[in-house]
């Protein structure tokens, strides 16, 4: 097993204060709280209100992460974040979290992987430190998901919500950190789940607006179906390369996208559904926001204890996926 190059020294994690139930869904949309809950899991999910923005809930996950590291904002050199819903069009995400968290001169760009958003941050994060380049990242993941759903469409307006996290990372100094990551992707696969225009072939207009081309499009099943296969082998690639075997793992803390793909995937992966974190029933998907979010109430629970191996797993539009294995 190599010694880690990289740890997190503090994690945090923020959602919106506004729930919105099954029960709330029920009234605009042909659904029905039992349908949502036995297909997946989901009971309610945190939204940002209009005048609220993703980048309040980074600074607040940010503020936590580096109290718990002990390292001032001053201190860190990079700042990365992982997700497909910044603020604005342009600049990046970590360009306005760096403005709302005090200025300065850190480096600052965002990583487009949709739900594995924050494992690939963390994997570009350890290659910054191993290169010798950055020594004090914050690493975040999140995203707006709400504000890129079609709120009328049943098919997905019910699965997901918004949420932020992330963790401080610097350089490893004993056994404790990230042992591996396996990341991955199937771009040929990309139109299963897609926002078609908004991009550069197609720029917003009254028409894409108006057919409803700007918001999630997704075949649930194929997604479904892919995800549980991709993930499972993630798993099993990280694992491999931390030399680690799925009996060994404290913790599995999984995409929260779907209670059924979590099992699915904790059955593939070899890991009893005690050792696995799931809280998909409070915030339903929160894409790139999942895995911080459940890593931040682990850690609350005290489930997460020093020299505990953790591995986290995720899968996305793309698609993308990724799992990271981390001695706590
Ligand atoms: N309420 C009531 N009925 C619904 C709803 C709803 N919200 N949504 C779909 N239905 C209906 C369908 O129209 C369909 O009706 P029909 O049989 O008359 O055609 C029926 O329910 C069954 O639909 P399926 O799509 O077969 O339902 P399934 O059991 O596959 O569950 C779901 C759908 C929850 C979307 C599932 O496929 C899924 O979770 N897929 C993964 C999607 C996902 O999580 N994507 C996020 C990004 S990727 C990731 O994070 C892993």
């Amino acid at each position: 097993m190599r010694s880690p190059i990289a740890r997190l020294a503090g994690i945090g994690a923020a959602a919106p204060a506004t729930v919105v139930t099954n029960a709330d869904l029920e009234k605009t949309l042909a659904t029905s709280d039992q349908w949502i809950v036995e297909r997946t899991g989901i009971r309610e999910r945190r939204v940002l209100q209009p005048n609220e923005s993703q980048s309040d809930l980074f600074v607040a996950a940010s503020r936590d992460a580096l109290a718990q590291a002990g390292i001032p904002f001053q201190a860190i050199d990079t700042i990365i974040c992982g997700t497909c819903t910044p603020d604005r069009r342009l600049p990046a995400a970590a360009c306005d979290i760096q403005a709302k968290l005090g200025g300065g001169t850190a480096a600052a760009f965002d990583v487009v992987a949709a739900c594995p958003g924050w494992l690939y941050t963390l994997t570009v994060a350890e290659g910054l430190i191993a290169s010798g380049n950055s020594k004090k990242i914050l690493a975040l993941g999140g995203d707006r998901v709400w504000s890129i759903v079609d709120r009328e469409d049943r098919n997905t307006a019910v699965l997901f919500g918004d949420g932020a996290g992330g963790a401080v990372v610097v350089p490893a100094t004993d056994e404790r950190g990230i042992l591996a990551t396996a990341l991955g992707a199937d771009g040929t696969l990309a139109d299963l789940l897609n926002i078609p225009a908004g991009g550069s072939n197609e720029p917003p207009s009254e028409q894409n607006i108006r057919d409803r081309r700007i918001y999630v499009q997704m075949a649930g099943r194929e997604v479904f179906k892919v995800a549980v296969r991709r993930m499972a082998q993630a798993c099993h690639q990280a694992l491999g390369k931390a030399g680690i075997r799925a009996d060994d793992i404290d913790l599995l803390v999984p995409h929260q996208a779907n209670l059924r793909i979590i099992n699915a995937t904790a059955g593939e992966a070899g890991v009893p559904l005690d050792k696995v974190m799931v809280n998909v029933d409070r915030y339903g998907n929160t894409s790139a926001g999942s895995i911080p979010l459940a890593l931040v109430q682990a850690d609350g629970e005290g489930r997460l204890r020093p020299g505990m191996v953790v591995l986290l797993v995720s899968f996305g539009a793309g698609f993308t996926w990724g799992a990271v294995v981390i001695r706590w």
